[in-house]
């Protein structure tokens, strides 16, 4: 018996519903299998805390982590506190010391799922974003003087380093050979941003050396989003920085049908710390305890996790019960247009799981 100790940290808003469904179809998944179990510790972490302590997780919370395989995440913040403090104080907080430096996120349609593109089809948009997640705009370089003054400035500096670009785009080479098309779209603001953004490109040249059995091609990040939009067949696999790649992968997120389906792991790739899994969205104040946040973005999620523990059998057969709940308007949440709520979409996943032979 295969045992995966995992940290849940569910934080806030619908990221308790989510991850308390995720949860419950990773038992039912272990379960079916035989071969392997979770032993989860859940964490309080979040806004909650910080209200009550000043804290959203422990000074150490990152070295508690250390001793898990997998950490799983929901969302962080709340109406009432800014969101830099609820982002620093937990999400980055975490991918930072524990160098989460590759960000991967996969975006495609699922069966029954209508694209607001009208020609899109799950043949022609099927892509997979890496995100690089230590550095460049989010490095939190930067600071403010004059406060309160009408001189007052506020500065925010971009940091890219030599290594962390080599290691983000040798990460996304590697992926992209790894996928049938072994194509690669950079995306960069070279035109604007010419330090920077220019370094970026040269790695990227020196990196593509390495992988010439890999095509690729360099996009300006405005461009970016009127290729995904207008002619979303030609992309594949995509790296871009920290910003932009939270920004097109909102975008690429609502052209495979909405946010509450997109997954994404937050990869320590040399394994040195473990690594964390969460929906790409967030906390959702608007429907917080309604019961209908969609969960399916957060089991997409566990595939991820499955696979990165090396699960892959119990990926596949979860990543097949999701696309046959998909399939089914009936277990579309309102996201979707549909009526169903959290728990019916889980439990359908799961009676799919469990009906599941091998
Ligand atoms: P959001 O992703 O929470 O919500 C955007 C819209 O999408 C809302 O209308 C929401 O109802 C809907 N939505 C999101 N997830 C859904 C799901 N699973 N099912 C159905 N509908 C869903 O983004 P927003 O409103 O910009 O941010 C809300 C809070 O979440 C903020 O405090 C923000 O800082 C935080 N946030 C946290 C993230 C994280 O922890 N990784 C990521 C993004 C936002
Ligand atoms: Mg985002």
């Amino acid at each position: 018996m295969r045992t995966h100790y995992i940290a849940a940290i569910p934080a806030d808003g619908i990221g308790q519903e989510v991850i308390s469904a995720g949860l419950e179809v990773l038992s039912a998944l272990a379960e079916q299998d035989g071969n392997f179990n979770f032993e989860v510790e859940h964490f309080d972490w979040g806004t909650d805390r910080y209200k009550s302590s000043g804290r959203l997780m422990p000074e150490d919370g990152a070295e508690l982590l250390k001793k898990f395989d997998a950490i799983f995440f929901g969302a962080v913040g709340a109406p009432d506190v800014p969101d830099h403090i609820t982002l620093w104080g937990l999400r980055l907080a975490i991918c930072q010391p524990l160098d989460q430096y590759a960000n991967v996120r996969p975006t495609r349609i699922l069966p029954g799922i209508t694209s607001p593109l009208r020609n899109a089809t799950a043949e022609n948009l099927d892509w997979i974003i890496v995100r690089e997640n230590s550095e460049g705009e989010y490095a939190g370089n930067g600071g403010r003087a004059h406060r309160g003054l009408p001189i007052e400035v506020a500065t925010e500096t971009s940091v890219f380093t030599r290594e962390g670009v080599t290691r983000i785009m040798r990460f996304a080479f590697e992926l992209a050979r790894s996928r049938p098309r072994k194509q690669l779209t950079v995306v960069t603001k070279s035109n604007a941003q010419r330090h920077g953004m220019v370094m970026w490109d040269e790695i990227a040249n020196e990196v593509a050396a390495e992988f010439a059995d890999v095509s690729w091609d360099k996009m300006l990040v405005d461009a970016m989003t009127v290729r995904m939009t207008l002619d979303p067949g030609s992309l594949d696999t995509i790296v871009a920085t920290n910003l932009h790649a939270d920004i097109i992968s909102d975008l690429a997120a609502a052209l495979a049908g909405s946010i509450g389906i997109g997954p994404t792991a937050n990869l320590n790739p040399e394994r040195q710390f473990p690594s964390m899994f969460e929906p790409i969205h967030g906390s959702a104040f608007d429907i917080t305890g309604k019961g209908i946040a969609n969960p399916i973005g957060t089991f997409w999620t566990a595939c991820m996790m499955l696979d990165h523990l090396g699960e892959a059998k119990a990926s596949a057969r979860l990543m097949r019960a999701i696309e046959q709940v998909t399939a089914n308007r009936q277990f579309h949440t309102p996201d979707l247009g549909g009526h169903a709520q959290t728990a019916e979409v889980t439990a359908a996943v799961i009676d799919r799981i469990r009906a599941s032979s091998t």
